[in-house]
């Protein structure tokens, strides 16, 4: 028997991912080995998002020469969206690299490695897809906590906004077939699983059309949530041009459908928004905030965004910071702009923005969306929440931790709970990104 060591980095679509492709793997005989010494074959699953996702992984293949020298058998392959991105070319520029495959060519992964071993020889493919799912792969859970798993409801990304490799490195947008998503869910429910994940680049495009049938986000998320009440629902990412009122009703109708949004904002000003194009302007977006706090007044809100895009100035960047303190984003993920080759912004724009001044704007939304966190966080004390519980405190095996609806991180004395069960607890104290609460006995 073969082993195989997967190691997966960039967005939680990438951690789907490599669950099909151990999938597709163990079908075919191979293992997957949790000890990188005992690996015939290293798969990494990379991102190519920004330059430093990359250099990360550069500097990976550096070290693993390590390990190739004590087990000179060990084959090591690219896979995902650097893989797509830098195709053979890879190959070339690593040389401990013996095989490429694209995110659409994963069920070519079992004869790719038997032709490399055997051959060996090295090997690329990469060619997208218009319609390859996945749908009917059940994927292999890894490093699974058993209570909440990911499932992946489309592919691809075709919105083209000007920073963005991702619709170079995944392709067309497709979506999946709903009821192979529904049996999923319920699958894992019926496993023990008690909350799942719909992932999308842009959950809100989701469309399934046959004869007689049109199955849109919202209708899709309604049949999920119906698996059972006790099976929470989640989803990332909705895209601000298309979050639709229907979602929002659709998730204010049923409990177990979490109640939090991440809305990526990328940008507070208009003229950036309209040169990254995003498709809405600041006041289009500050609606939809408005519209969920309208029909979930509990809902989080959280979102992405970049400092210093081509051209930006600082009082756009200031329009940015205004951004936040007018949302109060419960979470934020701040990134510096990177420019991506094959964009539109490397084709059309300059990135002229030195490092330092990057820096600078990105530590000013930082330090804000901490304090923001903070205070958004001590209006939490005193409530009582229903906690899913996820497992131990990494600082103390007396202490559990798990979140609530709100996808807030609360901790609390273990008492007899087990992870896995929902509970109810009072948040008595935070930080900007915990809460610590008390187990309630009734
Ligand atoms: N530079 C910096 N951040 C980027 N993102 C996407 N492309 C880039 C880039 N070239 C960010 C966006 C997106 C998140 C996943 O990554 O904020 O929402
Ligand atoms: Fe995910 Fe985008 Fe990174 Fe690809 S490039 S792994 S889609 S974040």
């Amino acid at each position: 028997m073969k082993h195989i060591y997967i190691e997966t980095y960039g967005c939680q679509m990438n951690f789907a991912d490599s669950e099909i492709v151990a999938s597709l793997l163990q079908k075919e005989g191979y293992e997957v080995v949790s000890d990188i010494n005992d690996a015939d074959y290293v798969l990494i699953n990379t991102c190519a998002i920004r330059d430093n996702a990359e250099q990360r992984i550069r500097k990976r293949l550096r070290e693993l020469r390590a390990v190739q020298q004590r087990h000179p058998q060990l084959r090591i392959g690219i896979l995902g969206c650097m893989a797509e991105r830098l195709q053979s070319q890879l190959m070339v520029e690593e040389e401990n690299v013996s095989f490429v495959v694209g995110p659409d060519a994963y069920r070519q992964l079992p004869s790719i490695l038997a032709r490399v071993s055997e051959q060996g020889v090295k090997a690329a493919e990469t060619e997208l897809s218009t319609t390859e799912t996945y749908a009917d792969i059940e994927p292999v859970r890894l490093g699974s906590n058993g209570i909440s798993a990911y499932i992946s409801i489309m592919r691809g990304c075709q919105n083209y906004c000007a920073y963005c490799v991702v619709p170079y490195t995944r392709g067309r947008e497709r979506s999946r077939d709903p009821e192979t998503i529904v049996a999923e869910a319920r699958s894992l429910f019926e496993q023990g699983y008690k909350e799942v994940t719909l992932l999308g680049q842009n959950v809100n495009s989701y469309r399934w059309k046959t004869e007689g049938e049109e199955v849109g986000f919202p209708e899709l998320m309604a049949r999920v949530a119906e698996i059972s009440p006790m099976l929470r629902v989640r989803f990332a990412t909705s895209h601000p041009k298309d979050l639709s009122d229907s979602l929002l009703e659709v998730m204010a109708k049923y409990d177990n459908i979490c109640k939090c949004i991440h809305l990526p904002v990328q940008s507070g000003s208009d003229r950036i928004l309209k040169l990254m194009n995003r498709h809405y302007d600041s006041a289009w977006y500050l609606d939809r905030i408005a519209a969920i706090r309208r029909y979930m007044p509990d809902c989080s809100i959280t979102t992405d965004v970049i400092a210093g895009f081509c051209t930006e100035t600082e009082e756009e960047h200031q329009m940015t910071l205004e951004m936040f303190r007018k949302v109060r984003y419960d979470y934020a993920y701040m990134f510096k702009f990177s420019m991506r080759p094959n964009t539109y912004a490397e084709k059309h724009l300059q990135d002229d923005i030195p490092e330092a001044e990057k820096t600078r704007r990105l530590e000013e939304i930082i330090a804000l969306q901490g304090q923001i966190a903070l205070e958004n966080n001590r209006r939490e004390v005193g409530k009582i929440y229903e906690v899913l519980v996820e497992g131990e405190s990494h600082r103390s095996k007396e202490r559990l931790f798990g979140r609530n609806s709100q996808n807030k991180v609360i901790v609390f004395d273990r008492h007899d709970v087990m992870p896995g069960q929902y509970v109810k607890v009072k948040v008595v104290d935070c930080t900007a990104a915990t809460l610590l609460g008390e187990l309630c006995t009734q």
